[in-house]
């Protein structure tokens, strides 16, 4: 018997080539325990309605457990013949409960609403898994913060050595971007709470059955305010695919970094044996490719947010069957996030910092001609005149192929008068470092202010 839900005004089957075309089983299976609950809360308000009575409520229930324990154990699955999730879990339906009481729960609800419902709660509880492996990623930037705290490195802009900073504040700058996109997604959950279970096709249902109940039923926090809004929008799923392609983005930052410091130029950190690989012609070769998946798949999770903005733009209200390619892309940025996130936090929890060649380098490059500019300043001289005398320090310094440092105390008052002997307090990395001791500054006990700050929003109430 044809498992199809609207065979009733057609003279003949799908064409081969339509139903290939048509079938999302393949994907949508996912949804199949989703589309079970979403049952079992829309068989409650037939029953509130009057529409089943008390001992159907109860055997449909029960044919509801039966049928998902197949779903759950592979008993039960899609068959070829099955448009979708819902054509699929109907006959198994059917084939549990009986054609006649199977065949009642269907009433004033549509796949539409169904659809709309099952993708937000799928993705509700895709978003905590998401900003949990994503925590377990700042926990591992926060431990390496922890484990080095008075470790200096070249602090850069434009790639270029700027001013030195600590390796902790560094690392938890990366925790600060990795954070917000756990509160962007907690923020997202927020107005993805919305059921439009209830709103039928696209005009809501006429038969006593109460959406709010529903709502509350499956953990949503209000029922959708317009039925054909709660049918036809998708901007929940561009918003969080949005979320998770600005993660792959961050994530593709930390990874570059990681890529450049494990060079033998650069020579800051080395890897884990367990998180890099090898090369098969190369014996000596040791490969940052959890970083660079990282970063590849960012452009992938990119594509998937775009794909889907393409999808939804120009459609008129309300369903029309090209939402049904919002699933994939979201359920793809999923799945790669769920194999990223635990591999970028061993990768990165496992790193090996030479914070003696960070330090060696801290200081290269006249990042110091800042602090010789700023002690003038707080010794009077005006900024303009600072900082060119600082500049003609580096070209003395440079000429000579000396550090800022190594200058004398003659030529530095020959620069200028006010650079006595004591502006070598601020010569040194660490005396540059712990004098940007203002707010979310670099200073060791800025940082460690801010790290406790990182770890209480990290996990709020
Ligand atoms: N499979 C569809 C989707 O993913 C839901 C079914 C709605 N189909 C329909 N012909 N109204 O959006």
């Amino acid at each position: 018997q044809s498992a199809q839900l609207w065979g009733g005004r057609f003279a003949s089957g799908p064409a081969d080539g339509m139903a290939a075309l048509s079938v999302s089983t393949h994907f949508d299976w996912q949804l199949a325990a989703y589309d079970i609950a979403g049952s079992r809360a829309h068989a409650r308000v037939l029953h509130r309605a009057g529409l089943l009575s008390a001992d159907e409520l109860d055997r449909m229930l029960a044919a509801l457990d039966v049928l998902a324990a197949d779903v759950a154990s592979g008993a039960f699955g899609p068959s070829p013949d099955d448009e979708d999730v819902h054509t699929a879990l109907e006959r198994g339906l059917l084939e549990r409960a009986g054609r006649d009481l199977g065949g009642k729960l269907r009433a004033g609800r549509s796949r539409n609403d169904q659809i709309a419902t099952l993708f937000r709660m799928w993705l509700r509880d895709a978003a905590r898994r998401i900003a949990a492996g994503t925590i377990d990623v700042v926990d591992a930037l926060l431990s390496q913060a922890k484990a080095h705290p008075g470790a200096v490195m070249p602090g850069r802009t434009h790639l270029q050595h700027a001013q030195p900073v600590l390796l902790a504040h560094h690392l938890l700058a990366h925790g600060q971007s990795l954070l917000r996109d756990v509160e962007r997604l907690r923020d997202w959950d927020r107005r993805a709470a919305v059921s439009p279970y209830g709103s039928g096709a696209l005009a809501g249902s006429s038969l006593g059955l109460d959406p709010a109940a529903v709502a509350t039923d499956l953990g949503f926090d209000a029922p959708a305010e317009n039925s054909i809004d709660g049918t036809a929008s998708r901007d929940f799923a561009a918003e969080i695919a949005f979320c998770l392609a600005m993660l792959g983005v961050n994530l593709s930052r930390i990874a570059e970094e990681v890529i450049i410091w494990t060079t033998a130029e650069f020579g800051y950190a080395r890897l884990d044996d367990a998180w890099a690989t090898g090369s098969s012609i190369m014996p000596q070769k040791k490969n940052p490719d959890v970083a660079e998946l990282a970063r590849g798949k960012s452009g992938r999770l990119i594509g998937n947010l775009t794909g889907l903005l393409g999808t939804l733009k120009g459609m008129p209200l309300a369903y029309n069957r090209d939402l049904q390619e919002d699933k994939e892309p979201l359920f793809d940025s999923v799945a790669q996030l769920e194999l990223l996130l635990p591999a970028m936090a061993g990768m990165l929890g496992t790193l090996t910092f030479d914070t003696d060649r960070m330090a060696e380098l801290a200081p290269a490059g006249f990042t110091l001609a800042t602090d010789i500019a700023e002690w003038l300043v707080r010794n009077g001289v005006p900024f303009r005149i600072a900082h060119e005398a600082a500049g003609e320090c580096v070209r003395r310094a440079e000429a000579k192929g000396i550090g800022l440092e190594e200058l004398s105390d003659a030529e530095l008052a020959e620069v200028n008068p006010s650079l006595t002997p004591k502006v070598r307090e601020v010569l040194t990395v660490e005396g540059s470092i712990s004098s940007r001791d203002a707010y979310g500054g670099t200073a060791p006990a800025r940082v460690a202010e801010q790290l406790d700050r990182l770890v209480g929003r990290l996990s709020p109430h």
